[in-house]
């Protein structure tokens, strides 16, 4: 039996091509797509037949269209459908798109594929550009403005039902491919069709190539509506059809949304709302952005390496990519992947480093052990120990990264005509359960208390639908019930002024052991951190730098004297039991009964990880709160939720603070 934290292996397609470049699965023994015309046929099954030209031009202004696919393959498809998308759809519509795919194409493979397909180059370039590491699990990208892939690396079957069921009433249209029913009779399970039923949304269609008796009456079975259309070429039938639903229960139209906070939390907050049509008002009790644990000036961006594919494991290998690619395109300035290095001294750390490299739990290039002097040949500076060279990951300069952030969605909004404000100098002293602050809605808003310090601050409207905590470790003063453990835990880091003939100063790569030490930037490099649970102060204590100098020698035999010490700065963590965040709805006891608010979020807890954390956090949360499919899968959603800790303590009649 595996374990649930074993890493469900994943292995590329095996492919071979003939003679005119067709790729052909050597384990199905079947093409990826027809001989003849392979977007002929994609246009005629699956565009055609979802009516896609028609439904992307009747999309409203900032709607969005979610299309599901069995078996990504070479990405025909989704070319196809992202390109009539983006000359269909209005300019503010979004497509989703999510595939799931068992057997990934290697990227050189997809390269010499995309080659038949010119017409395609611009969105193809993009795709290849983005396209993930072989991880398993569902990987976000951002392809265009327009256009999210969700790429589910998995075996449709093992993982649909549960995205089904997350993703109830969602989809618009499904493309049925995955190879023929004889070559693949797996995957063409009565499983797949009821979970398919389930995620159709009211008037969604789907389309497939085969027209077998046992796959239309499966599709019957699970309540389809099935159709019979005259095959492509040469094929005789395919089928294609629909499904009639009972109207979803109205939605409440939330039409303002508050951020509370302004670091990393609230910066990947408000980016991921960017293209939302609700006001969006940012409340900062600082008098500028970036005032609590995210104003350092640099910090490491790196997943976490595990010797089991834990929650944690999976997480933050997923969050690792989506800040990565999100830093890389939104504040390229901001991203320096200079590849960071985890020193192995110990024989606990040589054992799990042994486990990781014989369980295959990490695809290359995302990790490669290094010896002592590898190590040092990619550092550019002398090692003690071998290494973990995790070439992906990096360092931003925090403090500017989240101004940069904030500015880049103020721009966008402005461009787009649409509200945005962040207002420093706001404490939020509470928030308060309100029916309807304004005719104009007929559900529960939230009215928010502040104190202001700021001259030009004039209070209007305070009323919000949506309010999300992204207080940091203050989190917890805003939260109506303590269901939610936050502890803070104080940090220092130190900043050295590095003599330009001292052998650090050539240090190109962050190293991490105890603590960590980036490169030079700007003239000095940053050492840290200190981890202190018995203090919550951010008062300057030169105890902790030279701390951070004891550690930088235990860690990596670097001597650094105390007169390099020109700048340092305190802040405090918000650490949780499980160092996992707190994404997704705020909990309450409701007569003796746990459950979660509608319209109340948080996103705290992000330890001393916020920097590779926040993005995909933050991404998990506004995908809620504008109802649009989530970024990551039922398992990382569940680990993410705020509401598990008290779930837990109920379960073992335990506090919440007992993991
Ligand atoms: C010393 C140190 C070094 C670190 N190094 C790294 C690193 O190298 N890599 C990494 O990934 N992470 C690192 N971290 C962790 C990372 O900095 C945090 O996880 C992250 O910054 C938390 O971001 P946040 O937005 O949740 O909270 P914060 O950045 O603390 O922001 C919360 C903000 O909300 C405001 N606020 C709170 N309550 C209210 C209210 N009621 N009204 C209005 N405003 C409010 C606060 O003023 C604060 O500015 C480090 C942390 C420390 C302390
Ligand atoms: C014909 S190809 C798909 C073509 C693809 N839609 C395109 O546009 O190129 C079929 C794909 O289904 C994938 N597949 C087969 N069985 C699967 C399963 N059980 N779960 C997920 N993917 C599967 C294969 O690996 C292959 O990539």
């Amino acid at each position: 039996m595996t374990s649930a934290n074993a890493n469900p292996s994943l292995h590329y397609a095996d492919i071979e091509f003939d003679q005119q470049g067709i790729p052909e699965s050597t384990l199905f023994a079947d093409i990826y797509f027809s001989r003849k015309d392979g977007i002929a046929e994609s246009n005629y099954v699956f565009i055609q037949h979802n009516d896609l030209h028609k439904r992307f031009a009747a999309i409203s202004e900032y709607d969005s269209f979610v299309i599901a696919e069995t078996g990504f393959g070479t990405g025909l498809n989704f070319l196809l459908a992202a390109d009539l998308f983006l000359q269909k759809a209005p300019k503010n519509a979004h497509l989703y798109f999510t595939s799931f795919e068992k057997y990934p194409i290697r990227h050189a493979d997809l390269v010499k594929i995309h080659q038949h397909w010119p017409q395609f180059s611009t969105l193809s370039s993009l795709l290849l550009a983005r396209y993930p590491a072989l991880l398993p699990g569902l990987q976000r990208i951002e392809i265009h403005p327009q256009i999210t892939l969700d790429l589910y690396f998995s075996d449709v079957n093992d993982t649909l039902r549960e995205w089904a069921e997350e993703h109830p009433r969602t989809v618009n249209a499904w493309f049925l491919d995955g190879f023929a029913p004889s070559k693949n009779p797996q995957m063409w399970d009565s499983k797949l069709f009821n979970a398919i039923a389930l995620s159709l949304a009211n008037h969604a269609t789907f389309a497939t190539f085969s027209a077998t008796g046992n796959v239309r009456r499966q599709m019957l079975e699970a309540g389809l509506n099935v159709k019979k259309a005259k095959g492509f070429g040469r094929k005789r039938e395919m089928l294609f059809g629909g499904i009639q639903k009972m109207g979803k229960p109205a939605q409440p139209a939330a039409q303002s949304i508050a951020i509370i906070g302004d670091g990393i939390a609230a910066a990947t907050l408000a980016y991921e709302l960017r293209n939302s049509n609700k006001r969006i008002h940012i409340f900062a009790a600082a008098e500028a952005a970036a005032a609590g644990a995210s104003g350092n000036p640099q910090g490491a961006v790196y997943p976490l390496l595990q010797a089991q594919w834990t929650p944690s494991s999976d997480f933050y290998s997923h969050a690792h990519e989506f800040a990565r690619q999100l830093y890389r395109s939104a504040v390229p300035n901001c991203w320096h992947e200079s590849g960071v290095q985890q020193l192995s001294k110990s024989t606990p750390q040589l054992l799990k480093i042994r486990s990781i490299r014989s369980l295959n739990l990490y695809p290359d290039p995302y990790w490669q052990p290094q010896t002592q002097a590898q190590a040092s040949v990619k550092a550019n500076v002398p090692l003690p120990t071998p290494a973990v060279l995790l070439p992906t990951a990096g360092w931003v300069p925090a403090k500017q990264l989240v101004n940069e952030l904030l500015e880049k969605v103020a721009s966008h909004r402005k461009q787009s005509n649409l509200e945005f404000s962040v207002h420093f100098s706001c404490q939020i002293l509470d928030i308060q359960a309100l029916n309807a602050c304004s005719s104009a809605s007929s559900h529960q808003q939230w009215q928010l208390l502040l104190e202001s310090t700021s001259k030009d601050f004039v209070a209007e409207n305070l009323c919000f639908d949506q309010v999300i905590i992204a207080g940091g470790e203050k989190s917890t003063q805003l939260l109506p019930q303590a269901l939610v453990p936050i502890r803070p835990v104080r940090g220092q880091i130190t900043q050295l002024a590095v003599p330009d003939n001292h052998q650090l100063a050539n240090l190109n790569q962050v190293l991490c052991g105890g603590g960590y030490i980036t490169p030079v930037h700007q003239g000095l490099c940053c050492i840290g951190a200190t981890f202190d649970k018995t203090r919550t102060d951010a008062i300057i204590d030169p105890n902790d730098d030279e701390q951070n100098l004891r550690q930088l020698r235990d860690d990596f035999s670097f001597s650094a004297p105390q007169s390099w010490v020109v700048a340092n700065r305190a802040s405090v963590r918000a650490t949780t039991p499980d160092h996992l965040p707190l994404a997704g709805r705020v909990p309450k006891f409701v007569n003796g009964q746990l459950q979660e608010y509608s319209n109340l979020w948080l996103l705290s807890g992000l330890g001393a990880r916020g920097l590779t954390s926040a993005p995909l956090a933050a991404a998990l949360v506004a995908a809620q709160v504008e109802n649009r499919p989530l970024p990551v899968t039922a398992r990382i959603n569940a680990a993410l939720k705020p509401i598990r800790f008290a779930e837990r303590a109920r379960l073992r009649n335990k506090s919440i603070w007992v993991y």
